[in-house]
């Protein structure tokens, strides 16, 4: 991986290159306008730090500690589905190299590898994330799996009760089922890398969710299928039923309001992440670091706080943990580096992110990650 890529922008532009358009606009495109998409990014870049010096930075302690477990830096890989089509290892390549930067992954309910697999491939601190289906059966039995290979918490994702309009995917035929174009073929053949990698790996599936309502393991069949089970009428009172399945840590994932941190928290989650999905779902959703400092008053400290949406430099995190978060997650960025370098590049990413942050960490006067600072931002 070339020491030439400084920064996850430069990543963004190598993904641009090796993708077809069609899965490009997937992986970094949001909903609609892409107002809150924008707003993610911008709002993190309008905060201005309020330094330190001369606090002794010689010693800097980027790890820290987040659901009772040491992790190297205060940041994970969020969970994303049918990562397969970036490049074949897909989620194994992203478990990996988090492993190797010593810090947790969570895995989607539309992941293209199996459960199974990418614990196997890296044996660690994993997280499953689940959409509750109307198949409250199937659900169960995603979490059971999840138990029994050993991943170590549980992520409800709750902003999806509607699939996000992002007219980009329209527009590109990359819809369930594909609308498959002139377009679309030349897009493919204008990126022979990316096609090359595919070709042998045609048997693109949703690894957990093989064999379910009868279905083979044809992602188009797939798809059509898990679209039809994304139950919108979800409540207050399945996360009461998600809780009684499963005796580890409980994450809620798409919290907005402080109200609704409390209301899960209320009810036995242990911590909530702060979400709007990066901007795929709800058009005209306020970017999560400007309801952050809301949502850390209402917690007040009774449990831990994620953020993602919009982080792309190290400087994003310490912004993050400033206003009251343990630890962000990242999604488009570590996709960025999966295109660019598969798992080398993802490590890229990672290692960026490490550098940055510990700059920032250092040049602003904090020494633990696990003691921001509150005044680490200007007021
Ligand atoms: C390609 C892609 C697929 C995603 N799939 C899922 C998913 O299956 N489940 C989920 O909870 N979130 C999913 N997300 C959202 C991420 O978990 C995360 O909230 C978001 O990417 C964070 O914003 P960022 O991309 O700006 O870092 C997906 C995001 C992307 C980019």
């Amino acid at each position: 991986m070339s020491a030439a890529y400084a920064s996850v922008d430069d990543l963004r532009r190598a993904a641009r290159d090796y993708l077809p358009r069609m899965v490009f606009d997937f992986v970094d495109g949001g909903a609609e306008r892409e107002i809150t998409l924008r707003a993610n990014t911008a709002d993190f870049e309008s905060l201005r730090f309020s330094p330190r010096v001369l606090t002794d930075a010689s010693q800097v302690e980027l790890g820290t500690t987040l659901l009772g477990e040491p992790i190297a830096l205060p940041l994970a890989i969020a969970p994303m589905g049918l990562c397969g089509l970036v490049r074949p290892q897909g989620e194994l390549a992203l478990a990996r190299a988090a492993k190797a930067a010593g810090i947790p992954m969570a895995l989607s309910t539309a992941a293209s590898h199996a459960l199974e697999s990418v614990m196997d491939a890296a044996p660690g601190n994993l997280w499953f994330q689940l959409y509750i289906f109307r198949d409250r059966e199937f659900a169960k039995s995603l979490v059971q799996r999840a138990r029994a290979a050993g991943y170590r918490a549980l992520v409800v994702t709750v902003d999806l009760t509607r699939g996000g309009k992002r007219e980009k995917d329209i527009h590109n035929g990359f819809t369930v089922p594909p609308r498959f174009t002139r377009r679309t073929a030349v897009d493919l053949l204008r990126h022979p890398r990316w096609l090359a990698r595919m070709a042998p790996h045609r048997g693109q599936t949703l690894g957990n969710l093989v064999g379910w309502g009868g279905q083979d393991s044809n992602v188009v069949a797939l798809s059509t299928f898990m679209n039809t089970q994304i139950d919108p009428g979800i409540s207050w009172a399945d996360l009461d039923w998600l809780r009684a399945q499963w005796d580890l840590p409980l994450l809620v994932k798409g919290i907005l309001h402080p109200e609704d941190a409390r209301e899960a928290l209320a009810r036995g989650a242990d911590g909530i992440i702060v979400s709007n999905h990066g901007g795929r779902q709800l058009d005209g959703a306020p970017s999560t670091i400007s309801v952050l400092p809301r949502i850390a008053d209402a917690v007040d400290g009774a449990a831990e706080i994620i953020l993602d949406s919009g982080v792309r430099r190290g400087a994003d995190i310490l912004k993050a943990l400033a206003l009251g978060a343990r630890a962000c997650l990242i999604g488009k960025a570590a996709l960025y580096g999966l295109a660019a370098g598969g798992e080398a590049g993802v490590m890229r990413v990672l290692a960026i992110l490490r550098q940055e942050f510990d700059v920032a960490m250092a040049l602003t006067g904090n020494q633990r990650a696990a003691a921001v600072r509150a005044d680490t931002l200007l007021a």
